[in-house]
């Protein structure tokens, strides 16, 4: 008698390998002691908010508290929110956008489960270039919907031609995540351009729009002044999802959003869907304070010096290793290849690692076995201390 679906209990059978590897910091912390373990396998933004959170906290705080002050709120955001993002995505995507074409959502997370339920139908599916985000096959499942992958080009780029390939009447969906997780790679305009001509081509041969989601949490992380080109102008079915968990170091707080290009046919139906999928989902509305905090500190962001900082000692470390990578343009993730002499055997690399007390994360678990994904959001110290174990892993496949 199980107490659970046979879609969860299959899903708690396969956990993630990024849980797994969770686990198995928490054990070989409790044995070595937390400062002996070098945990690379969790992407939680650990550098602090910029200063107008706190000062906004302070303000919120002092101020008397009103009736409805912290009851049930708009499903779509803050009106005054959505109104300032919409002015703020005009600039950042290049194309007027009204409160009209922004909703608030409970982080990006909430944005991309709130627009699949709102545009899926039974059996459709949602493509995506591995590797990729593990969570996107949940959120496709979560509306009823399959998930399917395409592998990236060479170099991580989207495979224009694979994905033409892979286009038939049930995908309803195209999701792309620039800056990437777990590769770090930036897709140039051009490539987006491809992306947006041959949608826009299989959605006129098909009759009925293939979306372009544009999952986008790291555009404001990036290197060595990477930019990331919009997608909003370029496609009439674009939707940009946004988060402020990384840019304001907030992800506890829960607040994201969906901008919808505002040449999209009917997008008053899908803003009007989608409010409805919050509260049927059970966000309800994105949280208060939340709201007020991002509102106090649109434009700022986190400290990314310190990310630049981190991100050069991760190469140094895996070029004294003889590791081969591609160094990530965005994000805070590394994605290199397993030493040759592993036989492109990713988790028994990563394995090797563990016994050094060092956690990544086995490349099959986003779909692209042969590499391993290592995050770099802890203190630098950290990354240089895993030198050694780095080293000894490798000699140990020589
Ligand atoms: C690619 C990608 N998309 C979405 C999310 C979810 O972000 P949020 O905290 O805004 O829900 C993450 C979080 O790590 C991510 O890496």
């Amino acid at each position: 008698m199980s107490v659970v679906s046979g879609q969860i209990a299959d899903y708690l059978g396969r956990a993630s390998m990024i849980r797994r590897m969770f686990d198995a910091g928490i054990e070989l912390k409790k044995i070595h002691g937390a400062d002996k373990v070098c945990d690379f396998s969790l992407g939680n933004p650990d550098l602090p908010a910029p200063t107008a959170v706190q000062t906004r906290l302070y303000e919120l705080a002092g101020q008397a508290l009103e009736p409805n002050q912290f009851g049930y709120m708009p499903n779509a955001g803050f009106p005054w929110l959505r109104e300032q993002l919409a002015e703020f995505l005009s600039d950042e995507q290049q194309i007027p956008l009204g409160a009209q074409n922004v909703i608030v959502t409970v982080g990006a997370a909430g944005g991309i489960n709130v627009l699949l339920r709102a545009i899926m139908e039974p059996g459709d599916e949602l493509l995506a270039f591995s590797p990729y985000f593990v969570e996107y096959g949940f959120y496709a499942e979560n509306s009823g919907g399959r998930f399917r992958t395409i592998p990236a080009a060479p170099g991580f780029s989207p495979d224009i031609a694979g994905l033409e390939q892979a286009i038939t009447p049930s995908v309803r969906a195209l999701i792309i995540n620039s800056p990437n997780n777990p590769t770090g790679v930036i897709y140039s305009h051009e490539e987006l351009e491809g992306i947006a001509a041959l949608l826009s081509r299989k959605s006129r041969e098909y009759g009925r729009p293939i979306f372009l989601i544009s999952d986008e949490p790291y555009r404001y992380l990036t290197y060595d002044g990477a930019q990331v080109p919009p997608v909003l102008p370029l496609y009439e079915y674009a939707v940009v999802v946004g988060s402020f968990s990384k840019t304001l170091g907030l992800a506890g707080e829960r607040v994201g959003y969906l901008a919808f290009a505002p040449q999209m046919p009917d997008s008053d139906t899908l803003l009007n869907a989608c409010i409805l999928t919050n509260r049927i989902l059970g966000f309800v509305n994105p949280p208060v304070i939340g709201q007020h905090l991002v509102s106090a500190a649109l434009g700022s962001q986190v400290d990314v010096s310190v990310y630049a900082a981190r991100r050069k000692a991760m190469a140094e470390v895996l070029d004294n290793a003889g590791i081969k990578y591609q160094m990530p343009k965005g994000a805070f993730y590394f994605f290199p290849e397993v030493p040759a002499g592993a036989g492109g055997d990713d988790k028994a690399f990563a394995q090797k690692l563990v016994e050094e007390l060092v956690l990544v994360v086995p490349g099959s678990g986003f779909g692209c076995p042969g590499h391993f994904r290592m995050t770099f959001c802890m203190d630098e110290t950290v990354i240089r201390r895993s030198a050694d174990g780095f080293v000894r892993a490798v000699e140990a496949f020589r």
